[in-house]
């Protein structure tokens, strides 16, 4: 459990954050149809991974590495942009902290290399 983690408001405020974040995701245009075809268990792993990523705290990947996972989902920079974007809007509508929203943002900087694939 990392000190960000805490920040945004523990488990609680993580499950509310991931609820609003992929409400928005599924009815973005742009972020939608990347995940039109995934399961529900599959999407929920994707959840505990991105937050993971974000937030430190315990792994909950199956296994493939990050760039695994992605390969052949031509992910765009735009595409991983607006996913991480629509995570720290949806954390500093709920009242996240400046400071804590942008560590967030950095810390998932981290990955896109492993993720954008296009
Ligand atoms: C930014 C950090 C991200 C992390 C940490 C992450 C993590 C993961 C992981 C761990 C998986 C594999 C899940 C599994 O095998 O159970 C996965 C699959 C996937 N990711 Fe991501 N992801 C990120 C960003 C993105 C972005 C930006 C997109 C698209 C816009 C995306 C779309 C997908 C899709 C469509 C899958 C395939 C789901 C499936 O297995 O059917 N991810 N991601």
């Amino acid at each position: 459990m990392t000190e960000l983690y805490d920040e945004v408001g523990g488990p609680d405020g993580v499950r509310t954050a991931v609820a609003l974040l992929y409400r928005r995701v599924v009815a973005d245009d742009e972020l939608g149809p990347w995940f039109r075809e995934v399961d529900l268990d599959r999407l929920r792993a994707h959840q505990r991974a991105f937050l993971a990523a974000a937030f430190g705290g315990p792994q909950a990947f199956s296994g493939r590495s990050l760039a695994e996972a992605h390969e052949g989902l031509e992910i765009t920079d735009a595409a991983f942009d607006r996913i991480v974007q629509t995570l720290l809007t949806s954390l500093a509508d709920l009242g996240v902290a400046h400071d804590a929203v942008a560590r967030v943002g950095e810390r998932l900087e981290q990955v896109r290399g492993d993720v954008v694939t296009a």
